[in-house]
């Protein structure tokens, strides 16, 4: 392409990377305590629901927008919508500034207990110990941050330096490395004695459970997980290969990020029960207790070295997909620099994530709405923004895009799509309605 923009090299490129934007923090560190504060199964079954009609719907109106535009968010609303619509790309470029700023401080969690571990200085069997370990490193005032700058660094450095390439080989290699050392995790985290609780509350039913914030929070796990409704998959497939077949790949990235979210749980539960923890203890759940898990391994150390570094790279193919969103927009529309951009947004997205590291110490007595400020700003994009992006790309699709938005999808019919009826209708009426509801519901 004479554009100058990059390509895939294929469909298996472009899975690897939106797999890569799906997978991460959200399915290892997220999932579980959300499932563990929403009601365990019930919350596991009102997940799958919406995943596999809104997120897949929306994910492929995400891919026909971009794929039809080759644009950032805001130019791909601009190019193929005008009037207001670039609006819905702009909401999209906020959330990214939002969950990019408290993504990167847990996501330096990650690169600390990389280097914790060998040291000894995380060699507790007692979960107590590690809990207590946790909350002392994550409310110190300096350290974490420190991570996080280290973190925010590397997104910049890799989305400076171009992100094709090297975004897509390191997928293939990584992502399915994730999936290996997650199996060999929970095949001892379900032996330890008394992860049968766990598990039932993970997989047992009892449906008295659901109520509108269960939906809330599913939603915007939902949305979240799948990296929905701020334009990120939609600028992923502004450089998808035109001829490719989109809905096939969609049905992939979904399966491969709900297998990993699933996993991810069947890791982290058996062991919370089996340690005596409570499923809602909130977003320290993973990081206290897996490493007790490890601890009762043979090679245990190397194990958790080994999973953090995953768990550490797959964050980072995540955070550059965010990042990338709102260089996109500055590159394409504004005429800066790549460097000058992610450079630039970085450093602003460091700032703003330093309440987010410190609500869990110094300022932890700060509360908006009953939330620390890291908790906040998650609940304010995941639960808020991504769905609302979600009815409006959905809705753009379903009314004002449709004819053109099914050639795209179907590559000029190419791939007749057998269920074209159900999308129209999930696009039209039963998202953004269904969203809705859920939204205002929970809210109030
Ligand atoms: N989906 C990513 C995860 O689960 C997070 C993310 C959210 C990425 C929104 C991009 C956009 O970790």
């Amino acid at each position: 392409m004479s554009d100058g923009r990059g390509r895939w090299t294929s469909r298996v490129g472009f899975v690897m990377a939106a797999a890569g934007s799906a997978i991460g923090l959200g399915n290892i560190w997220r999932f579980p305590y959300m499932t563990g504060k929403s009601g365990g199964f019930v919350f596991l079954i009102v997940y799958l629901a919406i995943v596999f009609t809104m997120g897949i719907s929306v994910m492929l109106a995400e891919v026909v927008i971009g794929k039809a535009a080759q644009r950032n968010p805001v130019g791909a609303f601009a190019k193929l919508g005008g009037g207001l619509w670039p609006l819905v790309g702009f909401m999209g470029l906020t959330a990214g500034f939002i969950i990019l700023s408290y993504y990167s401080v847990v996501a330096g969690w990650t690169i600390a207990y990389i280097f914790k571990t060998p040291l000894g200085l995380l060699n507790y069997s007692d979960p107590k110990e590690l809990a207590e370990m946790f909350g002392k490193f994550v409310g110190d005032p300096i350290q974490p941050i420190i991570y996080h700058a280290i973190f925010m660094a590397l997104t910049v450095l890799i989305v400076v330096s171009g992100i094709e390439k090297g975004i897509e080989r390191w997928c293939k290699i990584l992502i399915p490395a994730l999936f290996l050392i997650l199996i060999v995790l929970i095949v001892r985290a379900v032996t330890l004695p008394g992860a049968l609780k766990g598990i039932e509350f993970y997989l047992a039913p009892d449906f008295s459970k659901i109520d509108t914030k269960v939906l809330n929070a599913a939603l915007g796990q939902a949305f979240f997980s799948l990296s929905l409704g701020m334009g990120c998959i939609m600028t992923y497939a502004s450089y998808f290969p035109r001829e490719e077949n989109a809905p096939k790949s969609v049905i992939w990235v979904v399966s491969m990020d709900t297998l990993a979210a699933f996993l991810g749980g069947l890791a982290v539960m058996p062991a919370v029960f089996a340690f005596g923890f409570d499923p809602a203890a909130g977003p320290g759940l993973t990081f206290i207790t897996l490493p007790a898990v490890f601890a009762r391994m043979p090679l245990g150390t190397l194990w958790a070295v080994l999973f953090f570094l995953l768990l550490f790279f797959a964050a980072l193919t995540s955070s550059i997909s965010i990042l990338e969103v709102v260089v996109a927009y500055f590159v394409d529309e504004k005429g800066m620099s790549r460097k000058a951009a992610a450079t630039l947004f970085g450093s602003m997205i460091f700032l703003l994530g330093i309440p987010s590291s410190l609500s869990l110490g110094v300022w932890g007595d700060f509360k908006i709405m009953g939330k620390v400020f890291l908790d906040f700003m998650d609940y304010l994009a995941s639960n808020l923004m991504l769905p609302l992006g979600g009815i409006f790309i959905s809705l753009f699709v379903g009314w004002f895009f449709w004819d053109r938005g099914l050639r795209e999808a179907t590559s000029e019919g190419r791939y007749p799509l057998s269920w074209v009826p159900l999308w129209k209708l999930v696009c039209r009426y039963f998202a953004p309605l269904a969203i809705a509801w859920i939204l205002i519901s929970g809210i109030w």
